[in-house]
Parts: C-alpha cells; sequence; structure tokens
C-alpha cells in the first residue's frame, strides 16, 4: 500500500504518521508496538518507503509463524553442505535486505538463541552464514513489531534487555482502533472504495444505522477486523445501501457463541472454567483453520510454543 492510501484522521494517529516520517530520514532502529491489526506493517513499509533506502528491499519476516532452526537459516542463510538438505548455498534474509530494510515482525517470539545472534549482526554489521566462516559485511535498517510486553518479557528473561535496547532506539506505539474512533469512518469508506474497485461491485455505500454501528463497535480485531467487516459486505450486501443487517454478521457471531457456552454449561450442569472454554475455543479455530497451526497461532495472539503447550498438555 502506498504512502497516500494510509488513513489517518485522529490526532492519534497522525502523531504516529508525524513520528514516523522523522524517523524515515533517519536510519535508527526502530520498535513498533501495538496490538494486532492495528498497521504495524503499514507503518514499518511507510518508513521504509520514505527513507533513502526506499531503491533497495523491504523485506519482512513474521518471527512467530517460522520453528527456531529454520528462522535461523532463513535470516543468516548457509553454506552448502550446512545441514542434511543444504544442497546448494543459500543467502539468508539478512542479504536479500542489504542496503534496505528488514522488518522483523512478532520479535517478541524469537527465542533466546536467535536473540542473541541478532543483537551481534547488529553490533558488528556482518553476518556470516550457517556452515561459513567468513563474515560479510552487512548495511541494513531493522524495523521491529511486537503485540507483547517486551518489558514484561526481560523482567521473565524471555526477552534480552540488551537487544530490547538496540532495536528500542525509536519507539512508535499504535493505539488500538477504540481509543482513535475519529479514523473508523475514514477507514470504513476506504475500504468500501477499495474492495468495490477489486471485486467490481459499483455504487455500494453505507446506511445511517451502518455507520452508526461501525462508530460505536469495539473492534478489538482493530483496522484488519474492520477491512474484513467492510470487504464481507460489499461482496455479500444485496442492496445498493449496505444496511446494518448485512454487517450484523459479528453480533449473530457473538450471540452463537454464548449459545455454545449455554449449551455447554447446561450439559456438563456447572459453568465451564475459562481454562477450559479456552481449550474448547483453540480447537474451533484450529479446525476453522483446517489445523493450520501458525495461522491459528497468530489469530489467537499467542506464539507457536504457548498453542503447542495448550494443545498438548492436558491440565485436567
Ligand atoms: N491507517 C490505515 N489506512 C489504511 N489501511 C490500513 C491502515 N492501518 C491498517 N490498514 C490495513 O489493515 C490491515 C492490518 O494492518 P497491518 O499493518 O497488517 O497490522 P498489524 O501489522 O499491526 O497486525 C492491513 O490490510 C492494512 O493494509
Ligand atoms: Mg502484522
Amino acid at each position: 500500500m502506498s504512502v497516500e492510501s494510509i488513513i489517518a484522521e485522529s490526532p492519534r494517529f497522525r502523531e504516529v504518521i508525524r513520528v514516523a516520517r522523522r524517523v524515515a530520514c533517519s536510519s535508527a532502529n526502530v520498535l513498533i508496538t501495538g496490538e494486532s491489526g492495528t498497521g504495524k506493517e503499514v507503518i514499518a513499509r511507510m518508513i521504509h518507503d520514505m527513507s533513502t533506502r526506499q531503491q533497495h528491499k523491504f523485506v519482512a519476516i513474521n518471527c512467530s509463524a517460522i520453528p527456531e532452526q529454520l528462522l535461523e537459516s532463513e535470516l543468516f542463510g548457509f553454506a552448502r553442505g550446512a545441514f542434511t538438505g543444504a544442497m546448494a548455498a543459500k543467502a539468508g534474509l539478512f542479504e536479500e535486505a542489504n542496503g534496505g530494510t528488514l522488518f522483523l515482525d512478532e520479535v517478541g517470539d524469537m527465542d533466546l538463541h536467535l536473540q542473541a545472534k541478532l543483537l551481534r549482526v547488529l553490533q558488528d554489521k556482518q553476518i556470516k552464514r550457517v556452515g561459513e566462516n567468513h563474515y560479510r559485511p552487512l548495511n541494513i535498517r531493522i524495523l521491529a513489531a511486537t503485540h507483547c510486553d517486551l518489558n514484561e518479557d526481560i523482567l521473565r528473561k524471555k526477552f534480552r534487555e540488551d537487544l530490547y535496547f538496540r532495536l528500542n532506539v525509536v519507539p512508535i506505539e499504535i493505539p488500538p482502533l477504540r481509543e482513535r474512533r475519529e479514523d473508523i469512518l475514514p477507514l470504513a469508506n476506504y475500504f468500501l472504495k477499495h474492495f468495490s474497485v477489486k471485486h467490481q461491485i459499483h455504487g455500494k455505500s453505507l446506511s445511517r444505522d451502518a455507520l452508526k454501528f461501525l462508530n460505536d463497535h469495539n473492534w478489538s480485531g482493530n483496522v484488519r477486523e474492520l477491512e474484513n467487516v467492510i470487504e464481507r459486505a460489499v461482496v455479500l450486501s444485496s442492496e445498493q445501501e449496505i444496511s446494518l443487517r448485512d454487517l450484523d454478521c459479528i453480533e449473530e457471531y457473538e450471540g452463537d457463541v454464548n449459545a455454545t457456552f449455554q449449551r455447554l454449561c447446561q450439559q456438563e450442569g456447572r459453568f465451564l472454567s475459562l481454562e477450559e472454554v479456552s481449550r474448547n475455543y483453540i480447537q474451533y479455530v484450529l479446525q476453522a483453520n483446517k489445523g493450520a497451526r501458525e495461522k491459528t497461532a497468530r489469530d489467537l495472539g499467542i506464539d507457536r510454543k504457548t498453542l503447542y503447550r495448550k494443545t498438548h498438555c492436558r491440565i485436567e
């Protein structure tokens, strides 16, 4: 998405844009925090596109979606024969991003071993592919993002404090959509246009009731949730004017979930514990995602290891 199509009407998000513009001119590392779906990747791309590195690549990797060892060889690359299956040498993403920007998404999920290696790269500005002995010079800017509270992870010894300071030269915090409500309707109208073009469905508008609903909704899934609701409405609404009924899929869904809880509690003859509810919910999301664990972990806002623990250790 281009810089011009970023919607920013609220004072709080405009402030985010202002800081992003200013930091783009420098080479400082930036740590972008915020709930899932708030626009962290949008801001990261914007910083790259407005920087002097724009001619070089913007390379993004989601650290929570890839198993530890694979993440290491993805980032660092490897020599031929470095491990079984390494038939030919391969450059990693650090090298691919050379001269440009590397976006480390969900950096809080990187394990401690790799955190130490990343810190070395940032300090020495050079890298060694897995299985090689010589270093290659490296000129990259790191933009990192996380939805976790890294300060808490530092206390729990899950995240290195020294790495935190390296990444967090400039912090950018993106507020959740419910705390910058002036952005909701401009975003809704933007998505309405965008998806009308994409799906070649023209002349759609939002009714007053629909606008009110959008404006008042809590948007726990942030901009991504709003985007999905509008796309669905554009595709599914039968009239030109999108009514509240076309949007209330969310309400129906919430009603369904409550009915499910009621049924489960009646079956058991007691209220379910939070642990039981979350286990059922995890299974539900896993099934809905046809068993795709990475996507499920992302949807649930937890890391792969937590998902593994929650589905493999039975707490009865
Ligand atoms: N200010 C904005 N203007 C237009 N689209 C946005 C904006 N913020 C987010 N989006 C869209 O919302 C979705 C989620 O944004 P993303 O940057 O992936 O969030 P995050 O990385 O925080 O999970 C994307 O499809 C993105 O294009
Ligand atoms: Mg993201």
